[in-house]
C-alpha cells in the first residue's frame, strides 16, 4: 500500500465553531504520522487558484479555541464557479491543482453543498475524506456535526435571556433561529430554553393554533410567550406550495418545464425571507398582545466552540487521520450510535436529514406543554 505523504485540507460552507479544532485535529494526528499538510484559503476557491499554505506545527498551535475557520470559507461550486463575471466549470483546476502540489489526499469539511462538491471530486479521480461541519445538524448519516452543539447553546442562552424582558412587558417574542430548512437547532434550542411556540420546516403551522396557546397561557395569567421558529419554517399554506413547485420540479420533462417550477420555487423564497415578521404580526392581531421580533442571526454561528465541538472535532479529525493511512478515500467520518465510523460520500451527498416525525426531542417537547403550531 502506498503511504500517503501529503495531504490537502480546506472549509468550505458557512463557517462553524469547532472549525479550527477539526484542522488542528487533523494536522497534528498527520504531521506524527509523518505526514505534510497543506491548508487551501476560502475554500474550493483556493484549490482552484492554488491559494496553499503549509500547515506545520506552529501555524496549527493555540487555534484549538478559536472561532470560524483559520483558513477562511466560501461557498463556491467547482463545477459553477465564478470566473473574470462568468460561471466556469473548474473541476479540472482543481485536479491539476491537487496533483501540482503532489496531494495524496484532500481533507474536506463541511455541510450538505460541500458534499455534492466533494462528489464530484471524487468522481473526477481524487482521494476525498469528509469532515461534517454545520450549525443546522442537517447532514445524511450523522447523528451531529461540528458547531451544531455551540450554535444551540448559543441560542439556548438567547432564549433565556428573551424570557425576562418578554415578561417585563407583557409581550410576545418571537426568536428566529437559523437551521437553514432543518428545525434541530429551533427545536434543541427552544426546548433547552423553554420556548412556549417551537416551528419547524418539519411541522408546517398554523397561526391559528399557536394563538390560541398563547391565548390560553394569558387566562391561565401567564401574559407574555417565547416563540422559536427555525427560518425555514412555514405555514400549512406555503408548505403545499412549496411542496407542489418541488414536486413540480422534479416531475419536469423538459427544460422550461423545469425552469418554471424553479422560478416558482425562488418566487416562494422571496416571499418567504419576510415570514418571522409577518408571523409576529399576526400574532399580534390574533392575541392583542404586543409582539417582537429577534432574529438570532449570525451570532449563532461566532465564537469560541463548547466543549462537546471540540470534543467531536478532535475525534472526527483523528479517525480521519487513520482512514488516510488505510487509503480509506471517498468516506465522511460520521457520527453513529456515538462513535466515529465512515459512511460513503456517495450516499451523503444531496441528502438532506430532517426530524422524523416520531423523534424523542418532539415528543418531550409536547410533553412539557409546548405548541409546536399545529
Ligand atoms: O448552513 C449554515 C447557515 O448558517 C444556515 O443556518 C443559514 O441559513 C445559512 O448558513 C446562511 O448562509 P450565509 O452564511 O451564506 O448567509
Amino acid at each position: 500500500m502506498t503511504k500517503v505523504k501529503r495531504i490537502g485540507i480546506l472549509t468550505a460552507g458557512g463557517d462553524s465553531p469547532g472549525l479550527n479544532a477539526a484542522i488542528r485535529a487533523v494536522g497534528k494526528a498527520a504531521l506524527d504520522r509523518g505526514i505534510k499538510v497543506i491548508g487551501f484559503r476560502d475554500g474550493f476557491r483556493g484549490l482552484v487558484e492554488n491559494q496553499a499554505i503549509p500547515l506545520d506545527k506552529a501555524a496549527l498551535a493555540g487555534i484549538l479555541t478559536i472561532g470560524g475557520t483559520i483558513l477562511g470559507t466560501g461557498r463556491d461550486k467547482p463545477h459553477r464557479m465564478s470566473v473574470d463575471g462568468e460561471s466556469q466549470d473548474m473541476t479540472g483546476v482543481i485536479a491539476e491543482n491537487y496533483r501540482l502540489n503532489r496531494l495524496d489526499a484532500l481533507v474536506c469539511l463541511g455541510g450538505g453543498g460541500t458534499h455534492k462538491n466533494a462528489l464530484r471530486l471524487v468522481d473526477k479521480g481524487l482521494s476525498v475524506i469528509t469532515l461534517p461541519k454545520t450549525i443546522d445538524n442537517d447532514i445524511a448519516l450523522t447523528e451531529t456535526s461540528i458547531g451544531f452543539d455551540t450554535s444551540m447553546g448559543i441560542a439556548t442562552e438567547a432564549i433565556d435571556r428573551l424570557h425576562s424582558t418578554a415578561h417585563s412587558h407583557h409581550r410576545i417574542i418571537v426568536a428566529e433561529v437559523m437551521g437553514h430548512r432543518a428545525g434541530w437547532l429551533a427545536l434543541g434550542a427552544g426546548i433547552a430554553g423553554g420556548a412556549d411556540v417551537i416551528l419547524v420546516p418539519e411541522i408546517p403551522y398554523d397561526v391559528e393554533q399557536i394563538a390560541e396557546a398563547i391565548r390560553r397561557r394569558s387566562r391561565f395569567g401567564t401574559s407574555f410567550s417565547i416563540v422559536a421558529v427555525a427560518e425555514g419554517a412555514v405555514s400549512a399554506k406555503d408548505g403545499k406550495a412549496y411542496a407542489a413547485a418541488a414536486g413540480r420540479k422534479q416531475r419536469a420533462k423538459g427544460q422550461l418545464e423545469r425552469r418554471r417550477a424553479a422560478m416558482a420555487l425562488i418566487r416562494l423564497d422571496a416571499r418567504h425571507s419576510g415570514n418571522t415578521m409577518r408571523l409576529s404580526r399576526e400574532l399580534e392581531q390574533l392575541t392583542g398582545l404586543e409582539a417582537r421580533v429577534t432574529i438570532l442571526g449570525y451570532v449563532q454561528r461566532g465564537g469560541a466552540p463548547s466543549a462537546t465541538d471540540r470534543l467531536l472535532a478532535t475525534q472526527l479529525g483523528t479517525h480521519c487521520v487513520e482512514l488516510l493511512e488505510q487509503r480509506e478515500f471517498g468516506m465522511m467520518v460520521a457520527v453513529q450510535g456515538g462513535v466515529t465510523v465512515p459512511v460513503p460520500i456517495r450516499d451523503v451527498a444531496g441528502k438532506v436529514k430532517l426530524i422524523p416525525a416520531d423523534h424523542p426531542w418532539l415528543e418531550s417537547a409536547r410533553r412539557v406543554s409546548t405548541c409546536l403550531g399545529v
